[in-house]
C-alpha cells in the first residue's frame, strides 16, 4: 500500500504546472529508489510470464517510453509492478527539447498534449543511470528506446540512431527505434519507404556486428505513429519482414484532433496521448496482426486508462501492452489492474 494513496496526490500534482508535477514526481522517485522508502510506492508484480521475441515478460503491463527519459527511475517504477520498463527517448547529445509550455493535461478526456521535442541529458548520462538499475536483476525486461538529435539533418539521422544504438545495446534487453515522435521536425519521414528501407538495413549491419562484438542477441522494436494509412502500414510491415526486425511498438501520439477539438488545449500543437487515441491505436495493432501474422512480438500502447482498455489492446492482437497518460491520471494502481486483468484473460480464453 503507497504512503500517499495516488487519489490523494493527483490533486496537488494536477495544481502544478504538468512538466513542474512530472519533474517533481520523478525526482522523488530517484530520491527513494534503491532505499528503503522504496516500499512506499511499492506493489506486488502480478506474476503473468510469458516469452516475446525470446524475451522473458514477468507480466503483460509495460511502462511506456517518454516518461523517463533519461532512465532515472527504473527501479521506483519497476517497484510498482510493471513487467518491462522503456525508457528514452535518448538522443546521442543533451539537447533541451521545445520551449515551454510544452506539456498540456486535458483532463475531460483523459489525454494529454505534447511537444516537448526529445528533451534529454544524451546518451552518456542516460548509460550511467540504466547501468546502475537493478529492475533487470530483479527480473524485470528492460527496453532502452533511441531517437536523433534536433541538430541532426535528417540525411544523417541513421549516424545519431547508429551511434544509440552501439551505446544502448549492452545494457538492453531490447532497443526501440523511435522514429515516430511528431515533435521533431522530419523525423516522421523516416517511416516513408525508401527511407526506413535505408535505417533498418544500416541497423540491421550495425546490430549483427554488436552480436559479434557482445556475443548477444539484442531484439530490436520499430515505433511507429498511428497516423499511417493502410497501405503505409502494410509496406511497414513487409519492411519489418523483410529485416527480420524482432518486433514493433505501436503506437506513439497522434496528430488527430477531431477528438478534442473543442476543449482547453485541444488544438496545442504537438501529440496527443490517452483515452482519444484508443481506437486509432487499436486498429493500427489489428492491422499489424494482420498481415504480421500470429507470432509475430507486437507491444500495444495508446490509450489505455483501465483494465478494459489494456484487455481490448490484447484482443487486438498487442502481446505486451504499454501505458503512459493512463498511469498519469490513474495512478499506480492501474499497472496491477491492468496486469491482473490480461492474466485472467489467458486463463478464461
Ligand atoms: C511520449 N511518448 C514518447 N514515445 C517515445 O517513443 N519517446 C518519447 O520520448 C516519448 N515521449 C513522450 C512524452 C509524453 C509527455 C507523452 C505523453 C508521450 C509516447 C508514449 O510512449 C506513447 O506511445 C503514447 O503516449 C501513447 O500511449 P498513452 O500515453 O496513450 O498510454
Amino acid at each position: 500500500m503507497p504512503l500517499v494513496p495516488y487519489p490523494l496526490a493527483r490533486p496537488f500534482l494536477f495544481g502544478l504546472d504538468p512538466e513542474r508535477a512530472h519533474d517533481l514526481t520523478l525526482a522523488a522517485l530517484a530520491a527513494i529508489q534503491r532505499t528503503p522508502l522504496e516500499c512506499t510506492v511499492a506493489a506486488k508484480r502480478i506474476d503473468d510470464p510469458v516469452t516475446l521475441a525470446g524475451l522473458r515478460f514477468p507480466n503483460r503491463i509495460g511502462l511506456a517510453a517518454g516518461l523517463d527519459k533519461n532512465g532515472r527511475c527504473i527501479d521506483a517504477f519497476g517497484a510498482m509492478g510493471f513487467g518491462s520498463i522503456e525508457v528514452g527517448t535518448v538522443t546521442p547529445l543533451a539537447q533541451p527539447g521545445n520551449p515551454k509550455p510544452r506539456l498540456f493535461r486535458l483532463p475531460e478526456a483523459n489525454a494529454l498534449i505534447n511537444r516537448l521535442g526529445f528533451n534529454n541529458e544524451g546518451l552518456i548520462a542516460f548509460v550511467r543511470n540504466v547501468r546502475q538499475a537493478r529492475f533487470r536483476a530483479r527480473g524485470g525486461i528492460l527496453g532502452l528506446n533511441i531517437g536523433k538529435n534536433a541538430a541532426t539533418p535528417i540525411e544523417r539521422a541513421a549516424d545519431d540512431y547508429l551511434a544509440c544504438l552501439a551505446g544502448v545495446y549492452p545494457y538492453a534487453d531490447y532497443v526501440t527505434v523511435n522514429i515516430s515522435s511528431p515533435n521533431t521536425k522530419n523525423l516522421r519521414d523516416l517511416q516513408g519507404d525508401a527511407l526506413l528501407d535505408a535505417l533498418m538495413a544500416l541497423i540491421c549491419r550495425r546490430r549483427a556486428e554488436l552480436v559479434e562484438e557482445h556475443k548477444r542477441e539484442v531484439p530490436i522494436f520499430l515505433k511507429i505513429a498511428p497516423d499511417l494509412d493502410a497501405g503505409q502500414l502494410e509496406r511497414v510491415a513487409a519492411t519489418l519482414r523483410r529485416y527480420a526486425i524482432d518486433g514493433v511498438v505501436a503506437t506513439n501520439t497522434t496528430l488527430a484532433r477531431d477528438a478534442v477539438a473543442a476543449l482547453r488545449h485541444g488544438q496545442e500543437a504537438g501529440g496527443l496521448s490517452g483515452a482519444p487515441l484508443l481506437a486509432a491505436s487499436n486498429a493500427v495493432v489489428a492491422q499489424l496482426r494482420a498481415a504480421l501474422g500470429p507470432g509475430y512480438p507486437i507491444i500495444g500502447v495508446g490509450g489505455v486508462t483501465s483494465a478494459a482498455d489494456a484487455l481490448a489492446k490484447r484482443a487486438a492482437g498487442a502481446d505486451i501492452v504499454q501505458i503512459y497518460t493512463g498511469f498519469i491520471y490513474r495512478g499506480p494502481s492501474l499497472v496491477g489492474e491492468a496486469a491482473r486483468a490480461l492474466r485472467d484473460w489467458k486463463n478464461t480464453t
